[in-house]
């Protein structure tokens, strides 16, 4: 399989048109076979769900080249089941698991060309998706809805690679107490747009979104969760109902416990504490691991002591065995791999 002339160590994370993408129609009750095809466009009623009232969910994951020459998924099967959730949340028909994971595969597959190869630092980020497809008009779940998966290459989620940012603590919310903020919904990142124009028209990279309730806890980012490291060398994550239950922290905290035998903690962060905390670091499938040098809340400026030039030793390590788990170097745990080709 001959490679695409793509730059893959200059992407950044943006769109690029691949050839093959997934489509399943849902209709009168139930999901059509699905297929693969050519067209990136989508033409739908003027008047479709997803375009009045912003039925859509999402999902993230990437595909690997590993150190052996396979490609591979990680744990495709933990986004089926957050796609699930998602769709349960907003009144939409489930995409069965199985299929959801063949969907992926089969879009991979069809895509190999674009699939970066092994040590270049890019990754094939794959965005499956579902929305409302028929036209609503008064306030009510669509009927007909469209699930579909794309890929394309892409490079580190923030400029700079691993160089340590700079968020804010936001005045913003991005959940309310009982609402969505722990599904991938569409409606999630579109109120999100604001403050993160803001935070860069000041020159953050990121929001840091406090608990909506008492707005005392920390919750997580736009587009990733926290992980602390205290400087006691204890891994530290929040724990919160209004969060993406993020599936790249929930393996970090495995790997934090059972490859680096650190102790680890899930449990309310408070801003009041961030003093204390000797690495932070942005976790996702799109951030991997991204380090985070200072914390800024309303002019106040908390400095972790890992320093602005370079990820903790820590951070570090979590990254370096995430990544090599999922680059075929180390030993995954059994199911974290998902072999395509
Ligand atoms: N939090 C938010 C708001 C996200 O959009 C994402 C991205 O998917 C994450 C966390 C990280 O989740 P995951 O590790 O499953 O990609
Ligand atoms: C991901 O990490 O897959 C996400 O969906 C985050 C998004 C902000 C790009």
């Amino acid at each position: 399989m001959e490679k695409k002339n793509i730059d893959w160590s200059n992407l950044g994370f943006g769109y690029v048109e691949t050839e093959k993408r997934y489509v399943s129609n849902f209709k009168d009750g139930a999901w059509d076979n699905g297929a693969l095809i050519d067209d990136p466009m989508i033409t739908m009623s003027e008047c479709a769900g997803v375009l009045q009232y912003a039925q859509t969910i999402f999902e993230g994951l990437k595909a690997y080249t590993t150190e052996d020459g396979h490609i591979v998924t990680f744990r495709p099967d933990l986004n089926a089941e957050r796609m699930e959730a998602s769709a349960k949340r907003l009144e939409m028909p489930v995409f069965p698991k199985e299929r959801f994971v063949e969907a992926i595969s089969q879009v991979v597959a069809a895509n190999e060309a674009y699939v970066p190869p092994y040590g270049s630092g890019a990754t094939l980020y794959i965005r499956p998706y579902m929305f409302g497809m028929n036209p609503v008009i008064g306030v009510k779940p669509a009927t007909e809805y469209q699930f579909r998966a794309f890929c394309t290459p892409v490079g580190p989620y923030f400029k700079g690679g691993v160089k340590p940012l700079t968020i804010r603590v936001s005045d913003f919310d991005r959940a309310a107490p009982n609402g969505t903020g722990h599904i991938k919904a569409g409606l999630n990142y579109a109120m999100s747009l604001h403050a993160i124009v803001s935070a860069h028209a000041e020159g953050y990279d990121e929001n840091m979104y406090l608990d909506p309730g008492t707005r005392t806890k920390v919750e997580e980012t736009g587009g990733a969760n926290f992980l602390f490291v205290t400087k006691d060398g204890k891994v530290v994550t929040p724990k919160s109902d209004s969060i993406l239950p993020s599936i790249t922290r929930r393996s970090l905290l495995y790997v934090a416990k059972e490859y680096l035998g650190l102790e680890v903690e899930e449990r309310e962060v408070y801003l009041s504490e961030l003093g204390d905390m000797a690495e932070c670091g942005l976790c996702g499938t799109a951030a991997v691991i991204s380090p985070v040098g200072k914390i800024v809340d309303h002019g106040k400026e908390i400095c972790l002591p890992a320093g602005m030039t370079e990820m903790g030793p820590t951070t570090k390590k979590l990254y370096d065995t995430l990544t090599g788990i999922q680059m075929g170097r180390i030993e995954a745990p059994k199911g974290w791999i998902h072999v395509i080709k």
